[in-house]
């Protein structure tokens, strides 16, 4: 598929790279691009060739939120009948693990599309923030909900309040990313790239498996995400990968897994 606002490539087996491309408004998130970032990533997820999907933005910007100058002039009767940015719950739904490499600034929307992928890592330069307070409105792509969960109360509640942005090292700190990474020009797309291989070498059913019950623990009870954790790892005794992945090692040799 041919896209404007995102170009896509493969820059290693097994791996996908969609790369937000509106430099002149630091990637802000227009509803084509989110479109053509949904439509991309669905394409991917059915892709049997790829086994993670790494998204990334430019050194300057990952994002800068939702397109300011598109909703500037919004009625409440325009983004209630369409249920306005309602296809961005749309990457929670994609199967396959994806991570952020977050450059530059990763602010309101731009930080909420961080939070909906899997894994995020940093560079050093990364801004982060939730500025809409600055705006009049609240953010809505899942920062109340996922920043919270992530750093806790306290914190999400100051920086959703005050809008101020925290840096990478901030977002290490209170566990929002899993790592600062490198301090040279697109070290942390590399980085992610080789992480997105590396899960590209496992199962692919073990793989969307874990990365389902993970996300398990932020909506069911303990007893209940245990429980799904249980079943589905019994499950996985009926495919070909835990037989070869077992057989392997008792053989001394690697696997060679083939997602059945
Ligand atoms: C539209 C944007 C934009 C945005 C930047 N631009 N952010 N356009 N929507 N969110 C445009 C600017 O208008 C400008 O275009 C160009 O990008 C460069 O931006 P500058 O402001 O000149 O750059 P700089 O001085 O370096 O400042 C960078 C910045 C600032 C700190 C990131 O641009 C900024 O504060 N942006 C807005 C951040 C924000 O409020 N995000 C939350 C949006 S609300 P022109 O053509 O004027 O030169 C949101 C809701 C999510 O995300 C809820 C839905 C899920």
């Amino acid at each position: 598929t041919q896209f404007t606002n995102i170009l896509t490539s493969r820059p290693e087996p097994g791996v996908a790279l969609i790369t937000l491309n509106r430099p002149k408004a630091l990637n802000a998130l227009s509803s084509p691009l989110m479109n053509e970032l949904s439509q991309a990533l669905k394409e991917f997820d059915s892709d049997p060739q790829i086994g993670a999907i790494v998204v990334t933005g430019s050194e300057k910007a990952f994002a800068a939120g939702a397109d300011i100058k598109e909703m500037k002039d919004k009625q409440f009767a325009d983004v209630i009948k369409e249920n306005w940015l309602g296809n961005w719950s749309d990457m929670t739904r994609i199967q396959k693990p994806i991570i952020a490499a977050v450059s530059g600034f990763a602010l309101g929307g731009g930080c909420e599309l961080a939070m909906m992928c899997d894994i995020i890592l940093a560079s050093p330069t990364a801004k982060f923030g939730q500025p809409e307070i600055e705006l009049g409105i609240i953010p809505a792509g899942g920062a109340t909900q996922r920043l919270t969960h992530a750093i806790g109360k306290s914190r999400a509640m100051e920086i959703i309040l005050t809008g101020r942005h925290f840096s990478a090292q901030e977002a290490e700190k209170w566990g929002l990313i899993s790592r600062v990474v490198g301090d040279g020009e697109g070290v942390v797309v590399k980085e992610a790239v080789e992480i997105a291989k590396t899960i590209a070498g496992k199962g692919q059913i073990a793989v969307q498996t874990a990365k389902e019950t993970v996300n398990a623990a932020y909506e069911l009870s303990l007893a209940e995400g245990l429980r799904l954790e249980r079943r589905l790892f019994h499950g996985l005794f009926a495919t070909q990968d835990q037989k070869e992945g077992m057989a392997a090692f008792t053989e001394k040799r690697k696997a060679v897994f083939t997602h059945l």
